[in-house]
């Protein structure tokens, strides 16, 4: 049986760092609401990067831990829902910049739960034998769609992109993934704006995030519950077996419900939120990558990714690290 193994990781964010402090300097809010609400203290903002320049140091930094040069990479799926242009693709671009030639890339779309739906497609390539070395990205400028005067989203996100190198393997990797979506609840979570109006409205202001948060944290709670035991029903596990919980890093109470689901430690989980905020597809590589280096997630353990985000779309991915 052949298995997708991460063999590399690596991240990367942008120097400006904006504070909850920064922030009291733009909307009424205050540093204590939105530590508590959402466990977030900082975040940080690109000041002109984009998101293939920030997904660039994040490829090249997986690929050196793998040991491998770019032109080892026999395809990309890049995850994003800020793209640099409309097209080419993200995956084409950062494809050129890594002076790949020739092998398939392509963008995912499925804003928060990109990296996991990415990492589901990967994960079936690899398994049908079409690649060996699979570059996985999740990577985001979502300061540029964000309503800066909207205190309900613009508290919440910052900027950062992760990788993961997948390469085929004989030994265990990733034991399976799970992606599920439901365009009911586009009122709840989106962009209302963009190509469809000739972007009109996009030049009006109005291309930005709009969410009614309440309502999307409780389904976030519920959906991912449900996920959790799915993903441990179709690998015949038990909570006890997971080593370490990598979730989306949406908001620390959303994160706590889903490890006290688990019966999990806090531990055990692996939370980047305070100092990265929601960086959509690319917080769980972000959060991967960080306890990978710091030697927290050690070979052989066993890591459950979730995510939940727009769409509505939810997903995740169970791994023998
Ligand atoms: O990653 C993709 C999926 N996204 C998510 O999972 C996000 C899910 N939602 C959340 O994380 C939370 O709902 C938020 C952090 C966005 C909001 O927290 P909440 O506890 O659900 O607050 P709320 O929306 O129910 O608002 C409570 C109060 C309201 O005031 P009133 O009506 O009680 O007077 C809001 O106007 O807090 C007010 N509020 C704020 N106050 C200070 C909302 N935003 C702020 C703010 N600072 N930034």
């Amino acid at each position: 049986m052949t298995y997708a193994r991460i063999v590399g990781t690596g991240s990367y964010l942008p120097e400006n760092v904006m504070t909850n402090q920064d922030l009291e300097k733009l909307v009424d809010t205050t540093d204590q609401w939105i530590r508590e609400r959402t466990g977030i203290e900082r975040r940080h903002i690109s000041t002109g990067e984009t998101t293939v320049d920030l997904a660039e140091q994040a490829a090249r930094r997986a690929i050196d831990a793998a040991g491998l040069s770019p032109r080892d990479i026999d395809l990309i799926v890049f995850a994003t829902s800020t793209p640099d242009k409309i097209f080419p693709s993200s995956a084409c671009i950062l494809q050129a910049r890594l002076d790949i030639h020739g092998c398939p890339a392509f963008d995912i779309q499925a804003v928060c739960s990109g990296f996991v739906y990415a990492l589901s497609v990967a994960d079936k390539f690899i398994k049908t034998g079409s690649s060996k070395k699979v570059l996985v990205i999740g990577a985001e400028v979502f300061s540029k769609i964000i309503n800066w005067q909207d205190r309900g989203t613009c508290i919440l996100f910052g900027d950062g992109a992760g990788a993961v190198v997948l390469e085929a393997s004989e030994e265990t990797g990733i034991l399976s993934t799970h992606i599920h979506s439901d365009g009911q609840y586009e009122d709840l979570l989106r962009v209302p704006y963009g190509i469809g109006d000739g972007f009109d409205q996009v030049r009006a202001g109005k291309g930005t995030v709009e969410m009614k948060g309440n309502e999307v944290f409780k389904i976030a709670v519920n959906t991912l519950g449900q996920i959790v035991d799915e993903t441990l029903l179709a690998n015949n596990m038990t909570k006890t077996d997971i080593d370490w919980l990598v979730p989306h890093q949406a908001n620390i109470r959303i994160i706590k419900a889903t490890a006290r689901k688990l019966r999990m430690s806090m531990d055990q989980v692996v939370v980047t939120v305070n100092e990265h905020g929601n960086t959509s597809a690319a917080s769980i590589p972000l959060a991967l990558d960080a306890a990978v280096r710091d030697g927290r997630i050690q070979r052989d353990q066993i890591l459950l990714l979730e995510a939940f985000g727009g769409g509505f779309t939810w997903g995740s991915a169970l791994i023998r690290y």
